[in-house]
């Protein structure tokens, strides 16, 4: 049976992503607009046990379109995890008459909501908000489109200094297990080699690429490691490598780490931001629940969430081929 909806609360969990601050704006104007109330519960489910909420109108999100962050604070809850966790937390919703959730976050963040509607039918919908584009239902997640710009930006003054003192960078880059920031930014950004989990390049084909780039006259070169590659142990372990089969090269490591998680958010972010918020709230009021919005050929669709978290994001294997050609 439908469930009225009069109150709706928003939270942020897991790591933070520029766009959620746009998303959050989206989701309580658009409450503002059905004339529902809307509740920011604060540090995602840790919030939620604790009945850590605010009543938020449109006015109270003026002026956070432009910042990066939350304004709503995250978190990853392990108390969320247990059942007596998400018992407290549905105590302090019903006591506040919250009536339904949207869930702004990645995979952790959609099992937490995913495991709470079974146990207690209560109405959810999810933003995906990650930088790692690693949600499958949606083409883009929030904050990776800033994220990508943010290590674009990086790499072109890494290359700056590399080709100045006739250097190899490694340059590592987040995205967990994925490599969609490494092969797009990658890819911006003229590196000469990408290394992602979903290829496992090998290091003798890493050593002959590389000898091969220095035989074609350059005398620098920008080699993009997504986080979870798998090639060497770690990026460091890479840099030791290669220096000691390839005295040829002087090579750095650059560790790009938190910044891709900051800054103002595009307005690629922004726009996707204030469209997945009208979506989201819309669903639930029509009804829907225990779904996640996307956006899929330019258009807002709803994926269950069990999907959204099981699916693959797969890599775009065109755009591998291309860097391939880039780097010839
Ligand atoms: O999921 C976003 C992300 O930034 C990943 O790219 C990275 O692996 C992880 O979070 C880092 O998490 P933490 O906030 O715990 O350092």
């Amino acid at each position: 049976m439908k469930k009225i909806i009069k109150k709706i609360g928003v939270l942020t969990s897991g790591g933070d992503a520029p766009g959620m601050n746009a998303a959050i704006r989206s989701v309580v104007r658009t409450c503002a607009f059905h004339q529902i109330d809307c509740v920011g519960i604060y540090r995602g489910f840790e919030g939620m046990i604790e009945g850590d909420f605010k009543n938020m109108d449109a006015r109270s999100v003026k002026g956070i379109i432009n910042k990066g962050g939350t304004v709503l604070k995250s978190a990853r809850s392990k108390e969320f995890r247990t059942k007596e966790g998400r018992h407290q937390a549905y105590k302090k919703l019903k006591e506040a008459n919250i009536d339904a959730i949207v869930t702004i976050g990645g995979d952790g963040t959609f099992t937490g909501a995913m495991v709470f509607n079974q146990e207690y039918n209560f109405p959810v919908i999810g933003i995906p908000g990650t930088i790692d584009n690693d949600i499958y239902g949606s083409s883009y997640t929030l904050g990776y489109d800033t994220a990508l710009n943010t290590v674009v930006e990086c790499i072109d003054k890494i290359r700056d200094t590399a080709s100045s003192h006739n250097r190899l960078f490694f340059v590592e880059v987040m995205g967990r297990d994925v490599g969609h920031i490494a092969l797009n930014a990658g890819v911006g950004a003229g590196a000469e080699e990408i290394l992602i989990p979903e290829e496992n390049l090998g290091l003798d084909r890493l050593l002959e690429s590389l000898r091969r780039s220095k035989q074609s006259g350059k005398s620098s070169s920008i080699v993009v490691v997504a986080e979870g590659d798998k090639i060497g142990k770690n990026v460091f372990e890479l840099k030791d490598y290669v220096e000691s089969n390839m005295t040829e090269y002087e090579v750095r490591v650059s560790v790009l780490g938190h910044m891709q998680r900051g800054g103002s958010p595009s307005c690629f972010d922004r726009v996707l931001a204030s469209r997945m918020g009208v979506k989201a709230v819309e669903s639930l009021l029509e009804g829907k629940t225990n779904f996640m919005v996307g956006l899929l050929n330019d258009k807002m669709v709803l994926t269950p969430l069990d999907q959204a978290i099981k699916g693959q994001s797969k890599i775009n294997k065109e755009l591998l081929r291309v860097s391939d050609i880039m780097t010839t």
